[in-house]
């Protein structure tokens, strides 16, 4: 079996949250060029809009939903809309996060909550609506986005570094327990990616050239991503990759004193 041809996502559809910008973006484009159909979902309908159309100007079946993660509601929504589109859905992508730099200090219960609403919480959302909706009687495939933080401390992202290391249990635990319906279940662990609204909100946080010659390119997440979805991946379920080249320890720096 040869599995790294051209057509490798050919009749699959794959369903990526933030895929209107940065790393989402990537990975739908990744996908799309491998001969997926893609539908991207986010909160703003203007990026979408736009992605989908670079999308479909590449030759990619692309369409767009408007969706909060945070809001069960919604993300039904978002399964029939997916449902009506392509007919069904064999991979998701839970890449949509938000997050700022700030303190312990600094941060406010509500601002913890944000940032662990929309990715641990929301993560949890689409998952299983998508269990619900396609995995369970068809099987399937989650890529989780986290952060080679999450297993560790770090400064300036305790509420992103709880979120993710909540990401990363949920992956462990849907990979065990939906392992015989035949749904696989891993994360991705990008460090500094250049080009992205992640890099630019925390620059000024990070710690010595992470945010430029260090930095990967989003291409380097979807590959890993698109490889995980993949058939050369079949055996592997419940794994979190980092994707950083090994930047990833020191990737915050202190405040000077
Ligand atoms: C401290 C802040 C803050 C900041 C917001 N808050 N920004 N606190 N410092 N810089 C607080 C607010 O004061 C408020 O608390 C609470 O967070 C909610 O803020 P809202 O603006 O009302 O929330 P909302 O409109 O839902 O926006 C969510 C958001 C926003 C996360 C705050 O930034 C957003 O929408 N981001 C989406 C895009 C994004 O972040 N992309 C980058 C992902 S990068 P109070 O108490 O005042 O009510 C990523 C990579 C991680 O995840 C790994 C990197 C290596």
């Amino acid at each position: 079996m040869n599995i790294f041809t051209n057509d490798v996502m050919k009749n699959k559809v794959v369903l990526v949250t933030g895929g209107a910008t940065g790393i989402g973006k990537g990975i739908a484009s990744l996908f799309g060029q491998y001969g997926a159909k893609v539908m991207i979902a986010s909160r703003k309908e203007q990026v979408l809009v736009s992605a989908a159309k670079d999308l479909q100007q590449a030759g990619v079946e692309a369409d767009l939903c408007v969706c909060d993660i945070r809001e069960p509601a919604a993300v039904e929504q978002l399964m029939v809309a997916v449902r009506a589109r392509f007919g069904g859905l064999d991979i998701l992508v839970n890449n949509a996060a938000g997050n700022f730099p700030a303190s312990i200090e600094q941060l406010s219960p509500n601002g913890f909550k944000t940032v662990v609403d929309i990715d641990l919480n929301g993560t949890f959302n689409m998952t299983k609506a998508a269990f619900e909706h396609f995995f369970k009687s068809a099987g399937g495939n989650i890529i989780n986005i986290s952060a080679p933080f999450a297993g560790w401390g770090v400064a300036y992202q305790a509420h992103a570094a709880a979120a993710k290391s909540g990401i990363d249990s949920l992956t462990r635990s849907c990979a065990v327990e939906w392992q015989r319906q035949g749904i696989r279940v891993n994360a991705v662990a990008p460090g500094a990616v250049i080009d992205t609204e992640g890099l630019e909100r925390l620059s000024d946080a990070l710690a010595g050239d992470a945010g430029s010659t260090n930095a990967c390119q989003a291409s380097d997440i979807a590959n890993c991503v698109v490889f995980l979805a993949s058939d050369a991946a079949r055996f592997i379920s419940g794994e979190i990759i980092r994707v950083d080249s090994a930047t990833g320890v020191d990737l915050l720096k202190l405040p000077s004193t």
